[in-house]
């Protein structure tokens, strides 16, 4: 299961998550790893798009934690990918996805990888590499 941030105008507009050109990349990351779309549950912390495509606000987060709980907790999926600093701080109230990322963390007995959104490696490349390792989940706590 992949935890993005919000809907953008794109998912907006289509009711469907990662969809617009973080999604794009999203995509080609999940089939990378030897997976379809199809295999695995990709949804947002915020369910509804901040105006102005603004970061979502603490309490946003805290309004739409129990529908993503409910969804962990209805899924409980293998593995749950946090995509960027919007999702580790909802989840697991923790901070500095650029120390964090790649670190194998625990919600709930689950095991979580906390990764770069998308979105961040679409503007920042240089990140796509370490993200790519980030699915081992075997970086060490510093
Ligand atoms: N960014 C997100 O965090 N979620 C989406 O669904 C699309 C872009």
């Amino acid at each position: 299961m992949f935890v993005g941030e919000g809907p953008g105008a794109d998912e907006d507009a289509s009711g469907r998550p990662f969809v617009g050109a973080a999604g794009q990349l999203l995509d080609k990351m999940i089939g990378a790893m030897g997976l379809a779309r199809e295999q695995v549950f990709i949804c947002n912390v915020v369910k509804c798009r901040p105006p102005g495509n603004r970061a979502p606000e603490p309490e946003e987060m805290a309004a739409c934690l129990p529908f993503l709980e409910a969804q962990l907790g209805v899924l409980r999926p293998k593995v749950i990918c946090l995509l960027g600093a919007t999702p580790l701080k909802t989840l697991l109230g923790l901070s500095g996805i650029t120390r964090l990322h790649g670190q194998r963390q625990e919600w709930r007995g689950i095991p979580v990888i906390p990764s770069f959104h998308p979105a961040y490696l679409l503007r920042n490349p240089e990140a796509k590499k370490p993200a790519w390792e980030d699915r081992r989940g075997e970086k060490l706590r510093a």
